[in-house]
């Protein structure tokens, strides 16, 4: 098929997004830097706000959550929001509090499994450690990002030899005991400080300052395009970062719009995200309440604003997969390649309505780009997203929308290039709506 230079180009930027972002502390520096490239300027929560029609700003929470925006010249009151949600974090395995654990003369990391990863895609792959760490200073502590480009850890398969069903009952983990992660052979010094010592010399601390860390077992593979045309795109976290790359993009695509732009991406939402930073937090519909202040709306106005409004929650979609055809609802197939996903959900898994997919159908014939509708089989249980938890919080039109992706919560997720390409162009004539 023909793949136009400029999709290969944003495919390759994709990549380079992915592997600056090996987890969600890391995807919200990447954010901010690229922001920060474009003019935007950061925010903190805990100063007072002075917004100017055209001013373009970003604020952080928690370090893993960031919300950008570019102030429409029209009062919000009249031209109401356009925003955009998306989840910077992604399933997988997470580091104990205390984790080198000494048995039989190697030294293996305790693991957490964060949301639900297909576990068995783990193994045998070259994984090492991303994530923020907390250092002892003078003053207190100060967080710090850490990540480490060599592969320092492994969870090698059992041989077919002791697992001979592994081909017919499937490669199974119990979480507990068969998935800590081998750091490397035990000697002389504790077990402990083979875990601290690697990380102290990357931060050029010593061992006992390390005094808490949240790290991401990643997979230092990078992400390449494949296929004959080199037409989709093969990396890990594309659930959800393309989606964060697709809507930044687009922000940074629109200049002096009407009405407020919004990107939001969100930590947790691998996980309910009920939390401060998540998006069950009170941090979007904090932000909202800023611009509205900030626009001088009085209450009134503020739910004018919000009945203006517009949230696309973009979050990958399952494409057809034509080894499994039995996994799929009839006449809902979402091909890669063939463009954004409109996913619905009668029991409001998705906040997608009759009225929001016809928004932004029409928002993609504006854009030029193709689009599909996707729909769960009905004996499977469906996944869901951030779109019913913003539409229920803040009361907004909302729409479920994302790229066709095969493999899903795998280590090493697959999705299209004419895909992201399409989504970035629907996104972009959404914020300009
Ligand atoms: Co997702």
């Amino acid at each position: 098929m023909n793949i136009p230079a400029a999709a290969h180009a944003l495919a390759h930027d994709l990549l380079a997004f992915i592997d600056a972002s090996p987890s969600p502390w890391h995807a919200v520096r990447t954010c901010e830097e690229r922001l920060q490239a474009a003019g935007f300027s950061p925010l903190l929560e805990t100063e007072r706000w002075v917004l100017q029609p055209g001013g373009r700003h970003y604020v952080v929470r928690g370090g893993s959550s960031i919300i950008a925006f570019v102030v429409g010249t029209q009062s919000p009151a009249e031209a109401g929001l356009r925003l955009i949600g998306a989840h910077t974090d992604s399933p997988g395995l997470r580091i104990k509090p205390k984790p080198a654990e000494q048995v039989a003369g190697m030294v293996r990391l305790g693991v957490e499994v964060y949301g639900g990863p297909i576990l068995a895609t783990f193994a045998d792959r070259d994984l090492s450690l991303a994530g923020r760490v907390n250092v002892k200073t003078a003053e207190g502590y100060e967080s710090r990002l850490v990540r480490f480009n060599d592969t320092l850890l492994r969870l090698p398969n059992l041989a077919i030899h002791m697992n001979r069903e592994v081909n017919e009952s499937g490669l199974k983990f119990n979480k507990q005991t068969e998935l800590p992660l081998l750091l490397g052979v035990a000697d002389d010094s504790a077990s402990e400080s083979r875990f601290r010592q690697p990380i102290a010399s990357a931060l050029d601390v010593a061992p006992d300052d390390l005094l808490t860390w949240e790290l991401n077992a990643y997979d230092t593979q990078k992400g390449t395009l494949w296929g004959v045309d080199r037409e989709f795109i093969a990396d890990s976290q594309l659930d959800n970062l393309a989606s964060c790359h697709a809507a930044l993009n687009a922000l940074l695509a629109i200049s002096n719009p009407a009405a407020t732009a919004l990107c939001a991406f969100f930590d947790h939402e691998e996980v309910g995200s009920e939390s401060a930073a998540g998006a069950a937090g009170s941090f979007l519909h904090d932000v909202v309440a800023r611009l509205a202040a900030g626009a001088g709306l009085d209450s009134e106005d503020q739910r004018r604003m919000l009945a203006r409004s517009f949230f696309i929650s973009a979050d990958m979609a399952h494409a057809w997969h034509p080894n499994f055809p039995a996994a799929y609802e009839p006449c809902h197939h979402a091909l890669v390649n063939a463009g954004p996903v409109i996913k619905s959900n009668a029991n409001q898994r998705y906040s997608t309505t009759a009225d929001t997919a016809a928004r932004f159908m029409a928002i993609c014939a504006k854009a030029g780009v193709p689009c599909q509708q996707y729909a769960h089989r009905t004996d499977l249980g469906c996944g869901s997203t951030i779109g019913p938890i913003v539409a229920a919080r803040l009361g907004i039109a909302s729409v479920d929308v994302g790229s066709p992706m095969w493999a899903m919560h795998s280590i090493r997720e697959s999705a299209g290039v004419l895909d992201h390409s399409y989504m970035t162009a629907a996104l972009t004539a959404a914020l300009a709506e």
